[in-house]
């Protein structure tokens, strides 16, 4: 039987950078992963990869290109007419990104010694050290990390098909641009996914259950987020209660209550499906070993990622926290590291989120009604890319920054960005979270012009009431 330092059970952003930093730090290590595409293929990468962040963001980005040769250069004097969508090709080159992208892992476990498992991998019995079933083989392990990842949550009922009942590997897919699309549930799948459909000319309306626009979010973007999408034609409906969905040979139709507890219908050509998220330990084994899971079934951790039996972590999204790739990729480093005798760490304080859609969404942080909640007193800066030169030369002038900062150390404690390179921009505030740095140091910092990052210095500027430039 084959024996190693640590195997890893899944090679998503959180498995495989695990693996990869285990084997920099002198550990055998093995991964095991079961994902195969439509081939048959095995593949490395996970959700992220394969059905994830990456396809998404390359949809993103051909969609907002067509967006902008329709609509948005016009502005700069140009007018480009006979333009076509080629839906085949844009899937093609997203295609191509993950094929990249997947391959390339394999390339980084050759070059790095993690030999790669094919397969399910269960854990099949433990003690001082564990046995892991992986694909046809058992192999034997001093550490075994978890990172089986997530899947979509099931509406009661609801069967998903991904033909016209979909969740996000379906949406990610479409073979021609639905004319009416139906999205459940405003999260930040709802809102990428459906900007990707509206811009390439489907008539998109999202039914959200909760009375309120992207919670989490400090209010002042939630607002600003809402007016702009809107505003481009996103048909959001909040508070809505789904009583049945319910499918004909070539639509559905959704029943469900209205705010005003009014019933409404509505047919669409597809509909994708996005309620958030479960953790996934199907086939895992952990009845075998006596591995806990929460009532929500994450598999139980402490703040390092370790769970109760020795020698097994667990990390990324089967365990608690934001289900984002970062997350699970540090919490990765950090069981590496401490499986190698070293101080893992990881600032849960310092994660950041991003929303693609256009303009970005981006924060650091705790939000103004977090701080209001908890009593802290603080200041606010806020400044808009209305006034920058670099939005105005882009024409992305929509949006803002805001600093939220103790009002009695200055530190800063909630960067909230919306705008277009929001998720680029949001990389200074979380340096400033981690160094602990107070506004007035962001202030101080000399910001290259003219670039967006002004509005960040401008914003820290803000915090003290003296911007010079607004
Ligand atoms: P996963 O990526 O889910 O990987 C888990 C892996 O484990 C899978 O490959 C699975 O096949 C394998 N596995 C499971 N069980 C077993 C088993 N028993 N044996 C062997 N293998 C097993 N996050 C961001 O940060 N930024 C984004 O822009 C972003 N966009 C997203 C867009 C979409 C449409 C979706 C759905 C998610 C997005 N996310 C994004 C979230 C991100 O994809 C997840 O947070 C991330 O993939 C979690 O990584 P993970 O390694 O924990 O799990
Ligand atoms: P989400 O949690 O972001 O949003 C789900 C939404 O569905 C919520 O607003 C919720 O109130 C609503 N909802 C739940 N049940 C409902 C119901 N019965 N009817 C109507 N609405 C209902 O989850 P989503 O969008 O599915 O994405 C899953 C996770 O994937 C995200 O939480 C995030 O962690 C990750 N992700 C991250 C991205 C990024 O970082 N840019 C992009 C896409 C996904």
């Amino acid at each position: 039987m084959k024996s190693f330092d640590v195997v890893v059970i899944g090679a998503g952003p959180a498995g495989y950078i695990a693996a990869i930093r285990a084997a920099q730090l002198g550990l055998s290590t093995a991964c095991v992963e079961k994902w195969q595409d439509a081939a048959g293929e095995y593949r490395l990468g996970g959700t992220c990869l394969n059905v994830g962040c990456i396809p998404s963001k390359a949809l993103l980005e051909s969609s907002e290109n067509y967006e902008r040769v329709q609509h948005h250069f016009k502005a700069h004097g140009i007018t480009a007419t006979g333009v076509k969508l080629d839906l085949k090709a844009m899937l093609a080159r997203k295609d191509r990104i993950v094929d990249k992208m997947t391959t390339g892992i394999s390339g980084l476990f050759r070059k790095n010694k993690v030999t790669w498992l094919k397969g399910q991998g269960t854990l099949v019995s433990g003690g001082t050290t564990w046995k892991v079933r992986a694909g046809e083989e058992t192999v034997e392990a001093k550490n075994v990390v978890i990172a089986t990842g997530s899947k979509p949550r099931q509406l009661p009922g609801v069967t998903i098909d991904n033909r016209l009942v979909c969740d996000n590997e379906g949406a990610l897919a479409f073979d021609a641009v639905p004319e009416r699309l139906g999205v459940i549930g405003a999260g930040v799948i709802g809102l990428e996914l459906g900007s990707v459909w509206r811009r390439l000319g489907a008539k998109v309306r999202i039914l959200e259950a909760l009375p309120t626009f992207l919670p989490s979010a400090d209010e002042s973007v939630a607002k600003e987020a809402w007016s702009i999408f809107t505003r481009s034609g996103l048909d959001i409906e909040l508070g809505v209660a789904i009583k049945e969905i319910s499918q004909s040979k070539k639509s559905v139709k959704i029943q469900y209550t209205a705010s005003d507890n009014s019933s409404k219908t509505f047919e669409c050509d597809r509909l994708i499906v996005s309620i958030g998220r479960v953790p996934n330990t199907e086939g895992l084994g952990a009845e075998n070993v006596g591995l806990r899971l929460d009532p929500k079934g994450f598999i139980e951790v402490d703040k390092n990622c370790r769970t109760a039996l020795p020698g097994i972590y667990a990390i990324g999204d089967v365990v608690r926290g934001p289900m984002l790739a970062h997350k699970g990729e540090d919490e990765g480093v950090m069981v590496a590291e401490i499986i190698a005798g070293q101080h893992g760490h990881i600032n849960y304080d310092a994660i950041p989120w991003v929303v693609y859609t256009a303009p970005e969404l981006a924060w650091v942080g705790k939000t103004e009604q977090q701080l209001k909640a908890e009593g802290v007193a603080y200041r606010s800066g806020r400044f808009p890319f209305v006034y920058n030169g670099r939005a105005l030369s882009r024409e992305e002038p929509e949006g803002f920054v805001k600093i939220l900062a103790d009002a009695a150390t200055d530190r800063v404690l909630g960067v909230h960005i919306i705008g277009s390179i929001a998720s680029e921009l949001i990389a200074e505030a979380v340096s400033a979270i981690e160094f602990g740095a107070a506004s007035e140091d962001i202030a101080r910092i000399c910001h290259a012009h003219p670039s967006m990052s002004e509005v960040m210095k401008e914003a820290a500027l803000a915090v003290d009431k003296r911007p010079l430039n607004g």
